[in-house]
């Protein structure tokens, strides 16, 4: 039998790969905390209110071109595809979808099995003709897609620019495996944050109600939680930077003033302005986005913004193999 470090009940709650990661990401220089630690219980429900606030543009910008561009997204990929959503369901984007492309079935991917089940029985109920088949997976991997959907060709739908919360080495990746589980004859409607001004890009992830700054700190009181680590909140503000070279927004968390703390029992030091890395946001200008695609083996054949160009929703079929000059 295994002895627990921690014996005061607590060591139990944490899931070892956030262990993992907390720990080797405190150790790197700079530090670096994969994002997907955010959503825990009270991280994902602070993410729905940044959806919602008046300085996040990003959801209800898709929202508006989703409606307006989704009968467009019908007639080029035609009707009865199966739609393959990557990363689960909200709420009030798949329904417009859905709606015009009238699917022969619904297959939403989330590595959330909870999430998953909640999101799929609602869509499930509004929808009560559409064969809705979750799957409970991680979509950076390929998958293997429900036998039912086999021989229908498919509609990859990735919407909330969530490609760009990935280095572009990781996001060519992802583009190829979703290539490679929809298979042949595939399109993929896809949504991209555009570059901007820097003001409204550094208020969209500094919110005036401190919203996602909230969000951001969450990750250190769900590491003081669930690893029994003594990190004093106080001491640490959230920060939203464009980094201009990298095409990115970037969150951090930085220490006010020289902390030290354990985490399992070990100890750990910051001086003040030292911070730990927590998220990147890419956003790309109309050809870098084309070209992202591209490099992930999918050929842009349609193309949608808001009249101020601030998002974009690319749909974009699987290049097929072949020699080029
Ligand atoms: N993909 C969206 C974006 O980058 C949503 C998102 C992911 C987000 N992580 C975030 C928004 C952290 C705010 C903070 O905008």
């Amino acid at each position: 039998m295994l002895k627990p470090e921690i014996e005061d009940g607590q060591a139990s709650l944490a899931d070892p790969a956030f262990r993992n990661d907390v720990l080797r990401g405190f150790g790197l220089r700079p530090r670096a905390i994969p994002a997907r630690w955010f959503y825990d219980r009270r991280g994902s429900e602070l993410f729905e209110k940044i959806t919602d606030l008046p300085e996040y543009y990003p959801t209800r910008t898709e929202t508006a071109i989703l409606r307006a561009c989704c009968g467009d997204v019908a007639r080029i990929a035609g009707k009865g595809r199966a739609v393959v959503e990557f990363g689960s369901g909200s709420s009030t984007k798949t329904p417009i979808l859905l709606e015009a492309v009238d699917p022969a079935a619904y297959v939403p991917i989330d590595i959330s099995g909870d999430f998953l089940r909640e999101s799929s029985a609602v869509l499930a109920n509004a929808f009560p003709a559409l064969s809705v088949l979750p799957v409970e997976a991680d979509f950076m991997h390929p998958i293997a897609l429900p036998a039912q959907v086999a021989d229908t060709p498919k509609l990859g739908f990735f919407p909330g620019s969530t490609i760009g919360n990935m280095i572009p080495h990781s996001s060519t990746d992802l583009l190829r495996a979703m290539k490679k589980s929809l298979g042949e004859g595939a399109m993929l409607l896809i949504g991209m944050d555009r570059i901007k001004d820097q003001a409204t890009l550094e208020a969209a992830y500094d919110d005036a109600q401190g919203v996602t700054a909230a969000f951001n700190l969450n990750l250190l009181e769900r590491i003081n939680r669930e690893l029994g680590a003594t990190i004093p909140l106080d001491a640490f503000r959230h920060r939203a930077i464009w980094n201009d070279d990298r095409a990115r927004i970037e969150m951090h968390l930085e220490a006010t003033r020289d902390v030290t703390f354990t985490i399992e029992g070990r100890p750990f030091d910051m001086a003040a302005g030292e911070t730990i890395h927590t998220e990147n946001s890419h956003k790309f200008g109309a050809r870098d986005a084309r070209i992202l695609l591209r490099a992930g083996g999918w050929t842009p054949v349609g193309e949608w913004t808001d009249p101020e160009g601030r998002f974009a929703v690319i749909l974009a079929e699987a290049q097929p193999a072949r020699l080029a000059p």
